[in-house]
């Protein structure tokens, strides 16, 4: 029944492990259960990718794992990052990890970053925040973050605000930020959906790069199943706040065992002919 997880050899733990993780949002009428008994490990250099249709609890669990859910939710369960209980930190101590060991790549690029700061001084914040590097000492490593996700000029971009920058250069200043401090576990929650398909591919060309460059492992959600075929290494399936499967990439999208699954291949036709790409 369980298959070979090749990530989860010679390594002492997950970088995240989730455990029956339960969010209910309180209503009028009955609590609505966004996600139900989700179990879910993201190990060191994987990419794991989370598919299922919208509303299938995808965000939800996310943010549970970054301690942002929105207001009024109630959660259940447990989340280990490194095998520090997460849901048991003060908001002072998540603040500490977010940014830090645990990184957030939003869909809307644009709406995350702040439109009256230049966009080097964003990229270059986690510096000040979390290692109290003067502006000074961080605008040096700020250059190399943004060479790094290969935005080009990066001394000129980074005096630039992020209206100037073309929506793949905003979305690779969002990595670039997550990147300063070489996160064990990077969320990234759609990042790719708002863009066009050659920026698309250069965005993840970039984050297999950081994969296997920094080892950060990656927690990549999408309901684009073409994408996931490329990307990642393990696949869990959600459908109404639950995992209806989880298993290698290749068996899911060639032997799938879940209804659900199949029925999410069948209407996604094209992705035979693009997981037969080499990787
Ligand atoms: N702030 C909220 N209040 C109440 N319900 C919410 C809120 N945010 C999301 N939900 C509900 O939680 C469920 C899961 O949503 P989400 O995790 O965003 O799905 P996905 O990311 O897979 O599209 C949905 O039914 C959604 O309507
Ligand atoms: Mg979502």
């Amino acid at each position: 029944m369980s298959e070979p997880r090749p990530h989860a050899r010679n390594r002492d733990r997950p970088a995240l492990a989730i455990r029956g993780l339960t969010v209910d949002f309180k209503r009028r009428g009955g609590d609505l259960r966004a996600v139900d008994q989700v179990s879910l490990d993201v190990w060191p250099k994987e990419i794991v990718g989370v598919i299922g249709e919208s509303g299938s609890g995808k965000t939800m669990t996310a943010l549970s794992a970054m301690r942002l859910l929105p207001y009024g939710a109630r959660v259940s369960g447990t989340i280990e990052l490194g095998g520090r209980d997460i849901l048991s930190l003060d908001e002072a101590g998540m603040r500490g990890l977010r940014g830090d060991r645990i990184v957030l790549i939003p869909q809307d690029a644009l709406q995350a970053l702040n439109p009256t700061m230049p966009v080097g001084r964003q990229v270059g914040e986690p510096y000040e925040f979390h290692r109290k590097l003067s502006w000074r000492r961080a605008a040096d490593k700020v250059i190399d973050l943004l060479r790094a996700v290969k935005i080009a000029d990066p001394e000129v971009r980074a005096r630039e605000y992020p209206h100037q920058f073309s929506g793949g250069m905003q979305q690779r200043a969002m990595i670039a930020t997550g990147l300063a401090l070489d996160p064990e576990l990077i969320i990234a929650d759609e990042p790719t959906t708002a863009l066009d398909v050659t920026v698309q591919a250069r965005i993840l060309k970039l984050l297999r790069e950081i994969r296997d460059q920094r080892g950060s492992a990656i927690m990549f959600i999408t309901h684009e199943l073409g994408i996931v075929a490329e990307l990642c290494d393990w696949v869990y399936v959600m459908n109404g706040g639950r995992v209806v499967e989880d298993g290698p990439v290749a068996r899911i999208f060639g032997a799938p065992r879940a209804d659900y699954t199949r029925m999410l291949l069948a209407a996604t036709p094209s992705i035979h002919k693009r997981k037969e790409r080499p990787r």
